[in-house]
């Protein structure tokens, strides 16, 4: 079960309708504005998730299916909110080939989240990146502010236990 911080992870406050809608506003009526309104949305509220899109394609009269496409077609738009930990693991070619891919694939099954994703609690998110400029060290991982460093995906359980 949820608890009270969880339940309240993906919710968007009075305030932030009121300024979402002013975004709108501002858009309104002119051509080729959806991405612009997306991206001053994501902004505001970190995340775009369905409700929100439902706004934008009813105020700025697009088909929902339209907004959900331009949604999930570019990578910088995020579905839900991130998490407090950021994972990036690094499928640089030097990590590549030093086995990033098993290191993924242990974080996702770990997490039961795929890249791009955030954990239901709001934990962490993971996001995979192309070099962080450590490719002596790889495979790579960063959470937060902290590097693994010739990392083993057998360490990683208790890599994420540190973190709350
Ligand atoms: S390829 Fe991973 S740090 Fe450069």
């Amino acid at each position: 079960m949820a608890c009270e911080a969880c339940k309240h992870f993906n919710e968007i406050s009075e305030e932030e309708w009121r300024k979402l809608d002013e975004i709108i506003e501002k858009y309104r009526g002119k051509q080729g504005v959806l991405i612009p309104v997306l991206h001053e949305a994501q902004q505001l509220l970190g995340f775009l998730p369905r409700e929100v899109q439902e706004r934008v394609a009813e105020r700025l009269d697009i088909p929902l299916s339209e907004v959900y496409s331009v949604v999930t077609f570019y990578a910088f738009f995020s579905l839900k909110p991130k998490g407090r930990h950021q994972i990036s693991v690094c499928k640089g070619t030097a990590c590549y080939v030093r086995g990033a891919d098993n290191i993924l694939q242990k974080l996702e099954e770990t997490l039961g989240i795929k890249a791009g994703d955030t954990t239901d609690d709001g934990r962490f998110s993971i996001e995979v990146v192309r070099c962080m400029g450590a490719c002596g060290l790889g495979p790579v991982m960063r959470i937060d502010d902290d590097i693994y460093a010739r990392l083993k995906p057998d360490k990683i359980p208790s890599i994420l236990e540190k973190y709350e």
